[in-house]
């Protein structure tokens, strides 16, 4: 992991400063100066763990990774909550606010509204890691897509408007699907006219995932085996709607598509729904031969997990030219010492790191020491001596 040797650039650092904290979930109004390195939050449950790591992650990405509703991110009979930060990246300081009301929120970088998140995304690469991430592994495709999508994403602000318009017209597509009566001459008319927009966009959606996972399969492989102790050997398969090949260039990937597309199109009409595209795809997550999502033990399926996340940092890096940081939210426990210590390791010097756990124990103490800890206790945040 992390061999910077082979990188395309020298190891650049970006961290969080400073926090800032108004009427945010249940914390009190809080100013936190950073380190670059290891942070430690310790508290029992339900103090405000997770709600300090997810404002972090609030202004990284636009939105909370528990819930859709802004709202919620307000603190009980409040009618506002602000997160300020200060991200130095290459020795720069940038001032990110985000300012959450009732009617909605707003993002400002350095004084300046971002209005389009789409520009905004990448000011705060961020990686986040908790319990519910074995869904990645464990759950449905849906999941899996919504990783690929989200970490596209952050690297590259074209995939996201691309992602935005495919599926709108998908949506338009499966409607006139359902509308119309089959065989309607107009309503092949207006399908041809859908699919001459779809197969250029869907071509490069296809491209940069194909790309991002011929990436992450490398790198989540190598961790995978250092984490396992070179017992075990993780591949990533990317499992398409039409038969992609790993080197296609997108031309061929649009003209493969658009002859899938002719091959399936009186079925789609019968089964009134759009059968191939981006949004029907998966990823397979294999140990050597077998399927960790349905044979794995809950261990293979952690640790696959972990390596997929692991294996993000690599790839942010490389597309960034920084590493993001990194919110471990409770996974400690759930880790063998030799996973945690490999974990740290791997991260020292490197990821600015946020950890909440509900004690120290079984964590070196050699890291300890290196940190800066942190006590929650029902929402406020003290530093520990
Ligand atoms: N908008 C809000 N205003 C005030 N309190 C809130 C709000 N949203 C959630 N809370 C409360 O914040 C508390 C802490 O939640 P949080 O998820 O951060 O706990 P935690 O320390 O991560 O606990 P655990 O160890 O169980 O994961 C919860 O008791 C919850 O009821
Ligand atoms: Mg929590």
């Amino acid at each position: 992991m992390f061999r910077s040797s082979q990188h395309k650039y020298p190891p650049f650092k970006l961290f969080v400063e400073q926090l800032e904290l108004k009427q945010y979930r249940n914390l009190q109004p809080l100013h936190l100066t950073f380190s670059d390195g290891l942070h430690f939050f310790i508290g029992p449950n339900a103090q405000g763990k997770t709600n300090l790591l997810e404002s972090l992650y609030v202004v990284a990405i636009g939105k909370s990774h528990r819930t859709r509703s802004h709202k919620e991110l307000i603190q009980f009979g409040q009618s506002m909550a602000r997160i300020r930060l200060v991200v130095k990246r290459r020795g720069e300081s940038d001032r990110i606010e985000v300012m959450i009301s009732q009617k909605g929120k707003k993002i400002s970088k350095n004084g300046i509204e971002q209005r389009r998140l789409s520009q905004y995304i990448g000011t705060l690469p961020t990686i986040m890691f908790a319990p519910e991430d074995l869904e990645l592994v464990k759950g449905g495709p849906s999941v899996r897509r919504k990783f690929l999508n989200m970490e596209i994403g952050q690297v590259s602000p074209h995939y996201l408007s691309d992602l935005s318009t495919y599926n709108q017209l998908i949506q338009q597509r499966n409607h006139l699907l359902k509308q119309a009566p089959s065989s309607k001459p107009y309503q092949t008319e207006l399908l041809d006219v859908l699919d001459d927009q779809i197969v250029p966009i869907a071509g490069r959606i296809w491209k940069k995932r194909i790309g991002f996972l011929k990436d992450l399969n490398r790198w989540s492989s190598d961790i995978h085996q250092q984490i396992s102790q070179q017992k075990e050997v993780l591949h990533l398969h990317y499992q398409s709607s039409i038969p992609l090949q790993t080197d296609m260039k997108e031309e061929e990937i649009q003209e493969l598509f658009r002859q899938e597309i002719k091959r399936v199109r009186k079925k789609e009409v019968s089964q009134r729904v759009t059968l191939l595209g981006p949004h029907r795809d998966d990823i397979r997550v294999k140990l050597g031969e077998i399927d960790v999502s349905t044979f794995g033990s809950q261990g293979q399926q952690r640790t696959a997990a972990l390596s997929l996340k692991l294996a993000e940092i690599d790839y942010i890096y490389q597309k960034m030219g920084v590493y993001p940081i990194l919110l471990l939210d409770d996974v400690l426990s759930e880790l063998d010492d030799f996973r945690k210590n490999y974990l740290f390791r791997a991260l020292q010097g490197r990821v600015q790191t946020f950890v909440t756990a509900t004690g120290l124990d079984g964590i070196d103490s050699e890291w300890v020491r290196k940190s800066k800890v942190y006590r929650i206790k029902q929402g406020t945040i003290t530093e520990q001596g």
